[in-house]
């Protein structure tokens, strides 16, 4: 069947504060993201992803809206994204923005105005609610970003009523219910498609719809509390029946009549409910990223839980779906350290992953700085770091008891700031990512773990990833193709087959520090193959017989 574009696509994620600095502020920008076009088009990707470029005062790092029709300044102005835009386009390459729909920032004059009084025509764009007959907080929820005010709502004093914030206190919740609001945001969307961009991936989607009435979530003795004991609710305002409706009227208004890419973040949605966010029957979003395989929570992943996600995906896709691969992002440790391994092996173990995200059903997605098997940083002082959850968590850990040291030992692996370093690019001070202070230090490993290292090797990450991506041109399978595995009860080995019509492909994979002997089960075992990608190389490890710690190898079987 023919594919559509972004299902051809490989995505590169720019997170463009870390990305490239050329003014010297120690913030990336948008002239640094023109100036390393090329190397990304030399990587091989054909798609960018921005995270929010927009003008914010960045309590959430740009997830905090100010302005939806403007660039932040300490990223340069729209003329310096339209040149974005047209060299990508020139190359080749789309661009998709992220936009935060759930919420903006209190700054956006949207909020400045709702604010003002409970007749302004903006009052309704926001989430406003009466305090409860003893002056309290209209319910019992908590807001997401535990380093301030615990609860979800913040009373304002102008006009005597609280606002909901899921996130942060200074990130207001906005209303879908209400349509002038909605109205609002479709014309900012068609305005950025009709500048030209390629689609959008839609921030905490599935949080769009609230329940109705706010009710307090029930406290029972598994639900989560925090300090002050306002409740953690993951589902208070998740994947609510309502939002498929709020989904359809976005792509009946907005998304339907372009060539647009939209991509979920969703929290929520997983093989068994996709497909009422992504089949095309739905006309509601054209794919979704889930949290079964990769997560800011989740430090482990291993051979077992790798296949056992995949074929749910792999199911569910029979059903007209399209996943996206990733293993992380700007809200995760780096996935070579938590994942693989950052000592002795980080460059089989970074390619391995490679292969198994690349080799799989869906598009795949790259995080700057993984083609280079950046790794975790670990700062020995909170006030390094940035992430407001490791901000949030290490100070009430510490008001419960925890010493200093012991707080920044648990939270740092799985702090957000472990992606959020500057670009290695070189071994120059601040590994080139800029000439002034680095808004977030660089990581020490800078002088052995560069670009510019990397493009001198031919066995290097970034050569492996210029490889996968050529191979996903050149090899229907991995589009096309079906998933199947075998062995599947080994610990270590994970071993697949793609297979379309015109090709079969068998991807063998050794996921940990062991060596491991492998025996292929007859089906496989009398074919004829050919080797189309090794991340050790040397003879095939097909006819060794013996599976070196992290070794992956791609066969095409002939026969
Ligand atoms: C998403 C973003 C994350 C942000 C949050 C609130 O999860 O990926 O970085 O903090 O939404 O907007």
């Amino acid at each position: 069947m023919q594919k559509k574009w972004w299902q051809e696509a490989v995505v590169y994620q720019i997170y463009c504060k870390s990305f490239n600095d050329t003014d010297g502020d120690g913030i990336g920008d948008l002239q640094g993201v023109v100036e390393k076009l090329p190397i990304l088009k030399e990587l091989g990707i054909n798609c960018i992803w921005f995270n929010p470029i927009y003008k914010s005062p960045q309590v959430d790092n740009g997830y905090d809206i100010s302005d939806y029709y403007d660039i932040d300044p300490a990223y340069g102005t729209l003329e310096d994204f339209k040149k974005v835009l047209e060299t990508a386009h020139s190359m080749g390459i789309k661009v998709i923005m992220d936009q935060v729909l759930n919420h903006s920032s209190d700054e956006c004059v949207w909020f400045q105005e709702s604010r003002k009084s409970k007749d302004n025509p903006y009052r309704n764009y926001y989430i406003w609610q009466p305090p409860k007959a003893d002056g309290s907080e209209p319910n019992n929820w908590a807001n997401r970003f535990r380093d301030g005010n615990g609860s979800a709502w913040q009373f304002d004093e102008a006009t005597g009523e609280y606002y909901l914030h899921q996130y942060a206190v200074k990130m207001p919740d906005l209303n879908w219910e209400y349509e002038p609001l909605r109205q609002e945001i479709y014309k900012m969307l068609r305005w950025w498609l009709d500048l030209g961009v390629d689609g959008f991936r839609l921030d905490v989607f599935t949080r769009l719809k609230k329940p109705a009435g706010f009710p307090d979530t029930t406290v029972t003795p598994d639900v989560l509390l925090d300090r002050d004991g306002y409740i953690l609710d993951n589902s208070m305002c998740t994947c609510l029946e309502g939002i498929h409706e709020i989904l359809h009227d976005m792509y009946i208004n907005v998304f339907g009549p372009y060539d647009c890419y939209t991509v979920g973040e969703g929290a929520g949605v997983t093989d068994v409910n996709a497909h009422e966010y992504i089949s095309a029957g739905r006309q509601e979003l054209s794919s979704v990223y889930h949290f079964m395989l990769s997560g800011r929570r989740m430090l482990t992943l291993g051979a077992e839980r790798f296949r056992s996600v995949q074929k749910k995906w792999a199911a569910a896709m029979d059903r007209d779906l399209w996943p996206t691969q990733y293993l992380s992002n700007h809200d995760s440790a780096r996935h070579v350290s938590c994942y693989g391994t950052d000592g002795k092996y980080r460059v089989p173990a970074a390619k391995m992953l490679a292969t198994l995200i690349h080799t799989c059903p869906g598009t795949p997605y790259i995080y700057q700085g993984e083609e280079i098997g950046m790794v975790n940083v670990q700062f020995d002082d909170i006030a390094d770091y940035n992430c407001c959850y490791t901000i949030g968590d290490y100070h009430n850990m510490v008001k419960s008891g925890v010493s200093p040291a012991e707080a920044l030992k648990v939270l740092g692996p799985k702090s957000r700031d472990n992606a959020r370093t500057p670009y290695q690019w070189d071994d120059s001070e601040n590994a080139g990512f800029t000439t002034g202070k680095p808004w977030l230090k660089v990581n020490p490993r800078y002088t052995e773990i560069n670009l510019e290292a990397d493009r001198k090797s031919p066995d290097s990450i970034f050569a492996f990833y210029q490889k996968l991506i050529a191979m996903r041109q050149e090899n229907p399978a991995i589009l096309d193709g079906d998933l199947q595995f075998y062995l599947e009860d080994h610990p270590e080995l994970v071993v697949y087959t793609r297979r379309c019509a015109r090709q079969t492909l068998l991807v063998i994979a050794n996921y940990g520090h062991n060596k491991n002997v492998l025996t292929l089960p007859a089906s496989l075992a009398n074919r004829k193959w050919q080797r189309i990608l090794a991340n050790y190389g040397g003879v095939p490890a097909l006819e060794r017989g013996q599976w070196l710690p992290w070794e992956a190898e791609v066969y095409e079987l002939t026969e």
